[in-house]
């Protein structure tokens, strides 16, 4: 069993460094290429924009599903059984609140995701005028950081969890 806690475990912490390292990648590198692009070949970036964001979906959305799935498994081997979510014995003691807090973050950043997704998704792009799509640019950068530090909020709540839970 120990085993198992430790890949899952080990998954865990790869799929968090997967989820947090692709946005880094995204916000520090992609993003002010494509930046300067868009004062000299705007449509250039548009499309590139479109193609970076449906490959980029796919590797967030298999690392959050990653996260959920080992973060239960976790959550199970360490004895927690699932009449402990339904009564919400899982939630009591240092351990129990963080994870609670843990996981309406997690939740916050799920419906974060899911909006950025929707409102600057890339089907509306391609309809988008040029104030609009700059608009959208700006509204996409500064959700992305927001969604960035809440995700090392969350990855901060997990190294207290991994150590008992914050006390308080
Ligand atoms: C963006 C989402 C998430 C990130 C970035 C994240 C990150 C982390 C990190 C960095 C750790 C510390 C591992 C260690 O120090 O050994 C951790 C631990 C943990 N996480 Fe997550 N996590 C996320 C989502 C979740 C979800 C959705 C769940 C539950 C369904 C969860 C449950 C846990 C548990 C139970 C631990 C403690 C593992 C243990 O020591 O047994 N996490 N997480």
């Amino acid at each position: 069993m120990r085993t198992v806690y430790l890949l899952s475990l080990w998954l865990h912490v790869v799929a968090a460094g997967v989820w947090i390292g692709s946005m880094v990648f995204l916000g520090a590198v992609i993003a002010p290429v494509m930046r300067r692009l868009d004062t000299t070949r705007s449509e250039l970036s548009r499309q590139l924009w479109e193609e970076v964001g449906r490959r980029y979906r796919i590797v967030g959305w298999m690392s959050l599903a990653l996260l959920f799935l080992t973060g239960t498994i976790n959550i199970g081997l360490r004895g927690y059984r699932g009449s402990d979510w339904i009564e919400g014995t899982l939630f009591a003691g240092s351990f129990g609140r963080t994870l609670l807090g843990k996981l309406l973050l997690v939740a916050l950043l799920v419906g974060l995701t899911l909006w950025h997704e929707r409102r600057l998704g890339s089907q509306s792009l391609a309809y988008a005028s040029p104030e609009e799509w700059r608009r959208w640019r700006r509204q996409a950068a500064y959700l992305g950081w927001g969604m960035l530090l809440l995700s090392l909020l969350i990855a901060g709540f997990g190294l207290l969890l991994a150590r008992g839970g914050f006390s308080f």
